[in-house]
């Protein structure tokens, strides 16, 4: 039985590792200019400069139940979506700010939009989640640093007299008190990120839990959500690990050692923000590898959208989150409720294995014509095995002896036609002790 301690944190993580598959969403301003949510950093806009994005921000389109029925339709069982993300700009009706979607003229005039993507993805079962930046690009207080937009100006370090970096931290946990507040049950608060050290050519900072006053921050979170899941990018380990824009290809650990609770980010194209013009797509195949390598190794993928600034997916995001969503159809079995496998994987497979250790899942990323060989420490574990997608059996050539016509080995008997489906999976029920 394929148990696994992982090391112990505040936040409730078991609905988490059973759901392993959840939806990030990437909106703000930065889907007007689309061309990368760190438009104002990589440009160096000045905030003066950036404001046009505010002035025209009119997200006519945004109905977030199509988004959530996007997300369920993808096999996706929570989300998280940035409240505040570098830029400043709130897309919820803070009363600490007037940089908040509900200021601006166009359709979202007057209006919560977080509020209603977290009514709307309630609405379809799906666990909601909130991304907080810690990093602001608009805060008066916020002291310019390594990544401001502002870093390149010559009057930086007067500039920087009159901002109080305490001031903004206060504001930080104004919001947060707001969120965990006025939304009903939080289940994720996603803080990002901290980049500690000095920059030797341009004199200045980053930042890090001091600077966010981090604990204070996060006794500010439990003290009203006590269970809620927080990340460890306050650069102080809380619940969740965050390997971002790559596959892990094992278990992540903390700074001990210790097994902990993960989720892998990755995007569609690169940008998290909408990106017009980003051609690096990612095919369905790979993006279904990426959920498979991840709950393999233990922990869950939080796949990103970044709605267009009218606030529908462009048709690329729709039509890879419907690819997931056939492969999930049939196949959410080898996901749901299932971690990594103590055993070895047959060639070109991936394995994923049941938490309660009755069913073990094949995932063949190379189909093998008609043979696949099972490792011998498998062999003799296995009470019955099918295709997961239609149920259909699939025999076990068990052969005593080799005569020429075979090589002695244990192997599956697969059809010489791969099935059609992008990632085959042998679901195998595993014998069990009495
Ligand atoms: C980052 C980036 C960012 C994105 C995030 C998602 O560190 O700054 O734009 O929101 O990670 O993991």
């Amino acid at each position: 039985m394929p148990k696994y301690e992982t090391r112990k944190t505040p936040g409730d993580t078991v609905w988490f590792t059973h759901d392993r598959f959840g939806m990030f969403i990437h909106w703000g301003l930065y889907a007007l200019p689309a061309r990368h949510e760190w438009v104002q950093h990589n440009e160096s806009i000045q905030p003066e400069d950036y404001r046009k994005y505010f002035d025209r921000f009119d997200p006519d389109m945004y109905d977030p139940r199509e988004w959530a029925k996007a997300a369920k339709a993808a096999g996706m069982k929570y989300a998280v979506m940035t409240a505040k993300h570098h830029e400043g700009f709130c897309m919820f009706d803070s009363a600490y700010t007037d940089y908040k979607c509900s200021n601006t003229n166009g359709a979202a005039k007057g209006r919560d939009l977080l509020k209603e993507y977290a009514a709307a993805f309630r609405a379809e079962g799906l666990r909601v989640g909130f991304y907080y930046s810690l990093i602001d690009w608009h805060h008066p207080d916020f002291v310019i640093d390594t990544l401001h937009p502002m870093r390149k100006r010559k009057d930086i370090h007067e500039l920087n007299l009159s901002r109080d970096q305490k001031k903004y931290a206060q504001y930080m946990r104004d919001q947060v008190t707001e969120l965990l507040t006025d939304y009903g049950q939080v289940d994720i608060l996603w803080f990002d990120f901290s980049y500690p050290g000095h920059d030797e050519r341009s004199d200045l900072n980053g930042k890090g839990k001091d600077d966010w006053e981090a604990e204070e921050l996060i006794a500010t979170a439990r003290a009203l959500q006590p269970n809620i899941i927080i990340d460890n990018r306050t650069q102080i380990e809380q619940d969740l690990w965050t390997p971002e824009q790559f596959q892990p290809d094992e278990w992540q650990k903390d700074s001990d050692g210790n097994l902990v609770v993960w989720e892998a980010c990755q995007t569609f194209s690169g940008s998290w923000g909408y990106h017009r013009d980003e051609k690096s797509w990612k095919t369905p195949e790979i993006l279904i590898r990426m959920l498979i390598n991840t709950v393999a190794c233990g922990g869950n993928l939080l796949l990103n959208v970044g709605p267009t600034a009218r606030g529908y997916l462009d048709y690329r995001a729709r039509d890879s989150l419907a690819a997931m969503g056939e492969w999930m159809k049939y196949n959410a079995r080898s996901i749901y409720g299932c971690t990594q496998s103590a055993y070895a994987a047959p060639d070109n497979c991936r394995l994923t294995e049941s938490e309660d250790g009755t069913r073990l899942y094949i995932h063949i990323y190379a189909y093998p014509f008609s043979n696949l060989h099972i490792p011998a420490a498998l062999a003799d574990k296995i009470e019955y095995a099918q295709f997961l997608h239609d149920s259909s059996e699939i025999l076990i050539d068990r052969p005593k002896s080799a005569h020429g016509m075979n090589d002695g080995k244990v192997k599956f008997r697969l059809p010489s036609i791969k099935p059609a489906v992008i990632v085959p999976v042998i679901e195998v029920f595993l014998k069990q002790e009495a």
